[in-house]
């Protein structure tokens, strides 16, 4: 495939006009002090990112237009006007008053995509209480590590996800006292304490309920990330980052008040809950969201069926339906699709330019992470493509690159092409306000007023940025950011198990695969046998989208002096690279 070194675009032929055409000037002239005149607010003062999402439509008349449309996994369609989806997120509001649960307390939502969890989400948001979206595919251990970490007093999830998942684990959250199970679910596992079902205890509830005061830094979301080490951190959003959602979702999206929308990601990362639900909902366009996991002939069936305009999607993805080929593509009526973006993991060159082959237009990369909230740098709908890279950042954003300094300090490198980390300029407002209970690992990302990502990057003398890879050992696979501590984990609990080291393996599908070596102790012998059981331990452990993809047996690690597992050593022999500074290297099998 030929990959041209820019895609020229001619801004004044896109139809609809783009939001942001001239981005020099829009960055020169903007504050997020002038963009917040365009919230809402609550009637009383105060910012709720609910009602920015929800009730404002309602307020300034535009109740009736479809907010959600839904498609189920066996072919149902639902749909909700934004007059409905208020009512039903009141209901799960006054619910949860109704159980006692206070502002400030967590809800957890462990669901498939339902409307249930939309309705929960922003529900749970007007009765101010902290969401904290948790990925259905997960297993038993990281549901109960982050429902632990956050303190989770409500779990909402359906009677298959509890009875497989989430009894097992009840002894260990003595703090959750409510269940709530969406769906029919048998009365024996409504006799267990606090379990109720989603149909008599919030479609019974009244929808008359108001917003109580919200601060703009009351504690809105909480969001589970991973580092190299330790638990997971849980990334602490507040209400205030409404303003980002619907900014982005305005310039990086370009979302304009009839498009339709379709966001493919799960709201169990902060991409489904960020761009699925706030920032469409915010800028008043209906949005799509499919329950059914990826199927490329299932997806063109909904781009073409909903005549989805906008879609935003992920490099894995892209990557599988370049694998079918065009052919997949024969016939479907998809003229309505104007604009498409991606974001995740690095979106390959090739998978661009494919969009323009198989759609007629480019995809268009952006980068963000769980703690910056919302997209930070992307290709905007009027710029130019260079593909490969992921854009320039937003108006409101600074980014840098820079090099860390052995005093603690950081430097700015002005110069174009060369590699450093990707800093981003503090604040703005979807910025994390800290991993929760963990100030510590909060306070080391700041560096005189700059952000650090933990990404590589460098940018070009035009100002595009371009990813290099991460600064630590995290894993991503599929778009799905896994820490390799939790992983190895849960592998050390196999009996079998002496060490373990987990690294990412570069695939050429998900990006990286998940890859353990592990050392077994005295009296286990490696086999194929064991193997499988120890894949299949990971998988039931982890779940799926977490386990490890391959095992293999080593009779030792590389270990730092300290004791570390040299996980960046692991990954250079067997990706055959070089193995850098050995100089910390203690013990060793191949020394
Ligand atoms: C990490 C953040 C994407 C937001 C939701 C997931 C990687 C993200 C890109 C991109 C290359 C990317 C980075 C980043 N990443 N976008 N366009 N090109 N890499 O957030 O799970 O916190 O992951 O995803 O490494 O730090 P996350």
């Amino acid at each position: 495939m030929e990959i041209p070194s820019r895609i020229v675009k001619q801004s004044g032929r896109l139809r609809p006009a783009p939001n942001l055409l001239d981005h020099a000037a829009t960055c020169a002239s903007f504050s997020w002090e002038s963009a917040a005149a365009g919230l809402a607010g609550l009637p009383g003062g105060g910012l709720n990112m609910a009602c920015e999402a929800v009730e404002r439509h309602l307020a300034e008349g535009r109740g009736d237009k479809v907010a959600l449309r839904w498609l189920g996994k066996s072919g149902q369609r639902s749909e909700f006007s934004y007059a409905e989806l208020s009512a039903h997120c009141h209901r799960f509001a006054n619910a949860l008053g109704q159980l006692g649960v206070q502002p400030g307390e967590r809800v957890f939502l462990l669901l498939g995509r339902l409307p249930e969890l939309c309705f929960a989400l922003l529900g749970g948001l007007m009765a101010r209480c902290v969401v904290s979206p948790l990925f259905s595919a997960f297993g038993p251990e990281p549901i109960a590590t982050r429902c632990e970490l956050g303190d989770a007093r409500v779990l909402v999830t359906t009677p298959e996800l509890y009875r497989r998942k989430v009894r097992g684990l009840r002894a260990r959250l003595p703090g959750l006292r409510h269940v709530i199970l969406v769906g029919a679910a048998d009365p024996e596992l409504l006799s267990d304490p606090g379990v109720q079902g989603w149909s008599e205890l919030v479609d019974t509830a009244s929808a008359d309920h108001a917003i109580g005061p919200t601060d703009p830094e009351d504690m809105a979301l909480l969001h589970f990330t991973s580092g190299t080490t330790g638990r997971p951190k849980g990334a602490v959003h507040v209400h205030g980052a409404v303003l980002a959602h619907s900014v982005t979702g305005r310039y990086a999206l370009d979302l304009h008040a009839d498009d339709v929308f379709w966001c493919t990601a799960d709201p169990g990362w902060i991409t489904g809950t960020s761009y699925g639900v706030l920032a469409p909902l915010c800028n008043g366009v209906t949005s799509v969201v499919v329950e059914a996991e990826f199927d490329a002939q299932t997806w063109y069936g909904v781009l073409e069926s909903e005549q989805v305009s906008v879609w935003y999607t992920a490099p894995t993805a892209i990557r599988m339906m370049m694998k079918l080929g065009l052919e997949a593509l024969q016939g479907r009526d998809l003229s309505a699709l104007r604009f498409m973006a991606s974001v995740g993991e690095p979106l390959n060159p090739e998978a661009v330019v494919w969009g323009l082959r198989a759609f007629g237009l480019p995809f268009h990369d952006n980068w963000w992470q769980t703690e910056t909230g919302g997209i930070m740098i992307a290709n905007y709908a009027a710029m130019d493509i260079k593909p490969g890279s992921m854009g320039k950042p937003l108006p409101g954003i600074t980014a840098a690159i820079v090099r860390r300094q052995q005093g603690g300090g950081i430097e700015l490198i002005e110069q174009s092409d060369i590699d450093g980390e990707l800093a981003l300029k503090t604040p703005w407002p979807s910025m994390l306000r800290g991993y929760l209970n963990e100030e510590e690992r909060y306070r080391k990302c700041f560096v005189d007023g700059w952000y650090l990502s933990g990404d590589l990057a460098r940018h070009d003398a035009e100002g595009y940025y371009w990813f290099v890879g991460r600064a630590d050992d995290v894993i991503k696979s599929a778009g799905h950011l896994i820490g390799p501590f939790e992983v190895e984990s849960a592998l050390m609990e196999h009996p079998a198990v002496a060490e373990v080291g987990v690294i990412g393996k570069p695939d050429p599908t998900l990006g990286e695969l998940v890859k353990a070596f592990v050392v077994l102790k005295p009296g286990f012998e490696p086999s194929e046998a064991l193997m499988r059981e120890l894949l299949g331990h990971g998988r039931s452990r982890l779940g799926a989208a977490v386990a490890p993809k391959e095992i293999a047996f080593r009779s030792n690690l590389p270990r730092t002096r300290s004791g570390k597992i040299m996980r960046r050593l692991l990954k250079a022999r067997e990706l055959g690279l070089p193995e850098g500074d050995l100089s910390t290297l203690e013990s060793d099998e191949q020394k």
